[in-house]
């Protein structure tokens, strides 16, 4: 057993490479119901599998955990079939014994609610638990996620685990905090369609719409003869040989991820209740990627945490034609969390370790890639960092998603470079760690956009997905640094809002552009601006609808296109030059808006693009859907106007953000592409990892990651 003496010396070694005098453990003693009051903790660390590991190894294994700098694991999330071997029978002993000695090498310990994947003995007995998918059919179990959100013998059995789980581990000395479940993301293959959503769903429609009249009104019941007289008619959106309702659909998706988070929320009450001292989170992956309310699900939270794999980013991506198109949907992933709280720094529950991959593997990582995917993760405003995982399976379908253990426990090819970067965080330092992320500018992520133009796309190319991709590309890559926000947020401190194809605009956010506005802020919009209300039925007045007045421009027609070939000439404001019109055309009519592109081509001469000047600010659309390059042009062009400029000028490749607390700032300067790039900037400044000094320039070799501190503002 370790001495209490160096216990507490090598817990002081750790904090005071913190940068704070508490050991992390220590700090969650506040109560817990102020989630602000939480301290955001410091963690570098593995995700590790004790369950999946000989016993025997465990000593082992915590202690090259320990001497590689890693302060943390996180385990257990997949362990239900060892923590309740038979129905109500709980063992835990072998996961204490797995804590202890963690806790013998100062590993600290966050312990994961086993409920994404159920044991065979719980679906055998309950199968009412397995989740019906979009065509009605059973999901097996075998894989994990194959349950139903609204299940109450599910949900049940998963607050019963957790309880357990929560009252062995309350006062075990190392333990630290909790992840909920396992990623409630909820891609299409995830949302379930069975009896018991059905129920549920019916109940969350009652209780939102009050009366079935209502209901009726609110989904346009009247088109195919679909009026409800009865709760129990309420249907889910299965195959019924014709589009689904547009309004009903909507609805389902938000039941969806309300089931989710009030299924996390159970489990949150719980572990409150017995473990106050702990910190409470879950894990998820951010936009683009994935449509579950991330606000909803992390409200009640501690902080946010994100699953990080830019390697499955480039598989995702397959087939784009940037270089640096994964580093950008990362970035997305990333600011996309960090917004979910209000900018609260968030925690890397997986970052990438090395060749990552189930069937498919991703492309190998240069060396080098590593460590600046997990700074492009601090970059954007992560606390810590925790690898997944720390050895590499050898039994199981993610056998070869490679971790910091090669399968014969050597070290991976990655292993260096991350313990070099775990090393280097803990340089930065607290302070850095848990500064603010600097954003002049703002990207609105839309959810009820995204789910209802994913029902009605317009055309057979368009997705929310790619245009945020590509709108967010354009503005983040001013390096001004940019936020991922809902259009009811507090605009007002942001230089420029972007927002790409916001099918959807309520009452409130429309009033809320409205002011920011007329405040001073600059809106830009992009085409299918405002079609539809909150209950997914067409506005009740010429496009852009509740806007109209704003943007200053009313929508004579909208076109999708597929073979014509139309293109935009852009006005001298913009640059002048001609770009092409992709997937979409809104033909604008300016009202007071003065026009500053036109279509060529097949909607030759018609307005394309047109500023409005509305109170003290701008409001622009963007009619056409603009092949990348051209929008680039025009919304750094738009943003220039709104006074939003990098001081440093960084080519292509090459992200920079600020992290800034109090008078100090932190500029993270990261070249994703593998070439020598060279940066410039006005005055000097000093690398915080390697202490090198730079006056106005610097080259910078291929991924290479760079913090600089900045004297001036
Ligand atoms: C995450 C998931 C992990 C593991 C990892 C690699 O999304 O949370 O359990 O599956 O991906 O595939
Ligand atoms: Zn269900």
């Amino acid at each position: 057993m370790i001495t209490r003496r160096r216990f507490v010396s090598k817990s002081a070694a750790l904090t005071m490479a913190m940068g704070t005098k508490l050991p992390i453990w220590e700090r969650f003693t506040a109560p817990f119901g102020d989630t602000d009051r939480v301290q955001a903790p410091l963690l570098l660390g593995v995700d590790y599998y004790p369950d999946q590991t000989p016993e025997k190894l465990w000593e082992e294994d915590a202690r090259r955990i320990s001497e590689a700098g890693l302060t943390n694991v996180r385990v257990a999330e997949f362990a239900w079939s060892l923590m309740e071997p038979s129905e109500g029978k709980f063992d835990f002993a072998w996961l204490h014994r797995a804590v202890e000695i963690l806790h013998k090498h100062e590993v600290a310990v966050i312990l994961g609610t086993p409920s994404a994947a159920p044991p065979p003995w719980l679906s055998s007995r309950y199968p009412e638990i397995l989740l019906v998918n979009s065509q009605g059919v059973t999901v097996q179990p075998g894989g994990r996620r194959f349950t139903c959100p609204t299940n109450q013998t599910y949900r049940k059995l998963s607050v019963r685990i957790a309880t357990e789980m929560a009252k062995s581990f309350a006062d075990a000395p190392g333990v630290i905090g909790w992840q909920i479940d396992n990623e409630f993301t909820l891609q299409p293959f995830n949302r379930c369609y069975c009896k018991y959503c059905r129920e549920g769903f019916a109940e969350w429609t009652k209780k939102k719409y009050g009366t079935l009249d209502k209901v009726n009104e609110m989904w346009g019941t009247a088109f195919w003869s679909q009026i409800y007289t009865d709760w129990s008619q309420i249907p889910v959106p299965l195959p019924s040989n014709g589009e689904p309702n547009p309004g009903l659909v909507l609805d389902y998706d938000r039941y969806q991820s309300h089931a989710n988070a009030a299924s996390a929320e159970e489990q949150l009450g719980v572990l409150r209740r017995i473990c106050p001292r702990h910190f409470v989170t879950t894990n998820n992956v951010g936009a683009p990627l994935d449509t579950i309310d991330l606000r909803e699900l992390f409200r009640n939270l501690d902080f946010v945490s994100h699953d990080n794999y830019p390697g499955f980013v480039q598989l995702f991506l397959q087939g784009a034609n940037s270089p640096d198109a994964a580093a950008l949907v990362s970035a997305i992933g990333h600011d996309s969390m960090r917004c979910v709280k209000g900018g609260k720094p968030f925690l890397i529950m997986e970052e990438q370790a090395g060749k990552a991959g189930q069937s498919f593997f991703a492309a190998q990582p240069h060396p080098g890639q590593l460590r600046l995917w997990a700074f492009q993760a601090v970059a954007h405003g992560a606390m810590g960092v925790n690898y997944f995982r720390w050895d590499s399976a050898k039994f199981g379908a993610e056998e070869y998603w490679h971790g910091l253990l090669n399968h014969d426990r050597s070290k991976s090819p990655g292993f260096d470079e991350i313990v070099r970067g775990v090393k280097e965080m803990k340089l930065l330092g607290r302070e850095a760690l848990e500064s603010s992320y600097v954003a002049e500018t703002a990207v609105s992520f839309d959810q009820d956009s995204d789910w209802a133009l994913s029902v009605q796309p317009g055309n057979t190319k368009l997705t929310y997905q790619a245009q945020l991709i590509s709108w967010y590309g354009a503005v983040a890559s001013a390096n001004t640094g940019t936020d991922l926000v809902h259009l009811d947020d507090d605009l007002s401190k942001y230089k420029a809002v972007f927002a790409p194809v916001q099918y959807v605009v309520s009452a409130k956010q429309a009033e809320n552009i409205r002011k920011y506005v007329r405040e001073g802020g600059t809106f830009v919009a992009g085409f299918r601006l405002g079609v539809k209300d909150e209950s997914s039925q067409i506005v009740d007045a010429p496009l852009p609808g509740l806007l109209r007045d704003v943007m200053g421009v009313t929508v004579k027609d909208y076109a999708p296109i597929y073979s014509e070939k139309a293109g935009v000439k852009l006005g001298s404001e913009l640059g002048g030059a001609e770009g092409e019109c992709v997937l979409w055309a809104d033909l604008l009519k300016p009202d007071t808006a003065e026009v500053v592109a036109k279509y060529t081509g097949a909607y030759e001469g018609e307005a394309a693009i047109t500023i409005n000047s509305f109170g003290k600010g701008k409001a622009v659309y963007v009619g056409a859907d603009l092949d990348v390059m051209t929008l680039a042009r025009v919304l750094r062009t738009v943003l220039a106007m709104s006074g939003s400029r990098s001081t440093i000028e960084a080519p292509r490749g090459v992200e920079v953000t600020r992290r800034r607390a109090g008078q100090k700032e932190w500029v993270f300067v990261l070249n994703h592409s593998k070439e020598t790039q060279t940066v410039k900037f006005p005055g000097k400044f000093s690398d915080v990892l390697s202490g090198d000094a730079f006056d106005r320039s610097m080259e910078m070799k291929g991924y290479e990651v760079r913090v600089l501190t900045a004297p001036r503002s």
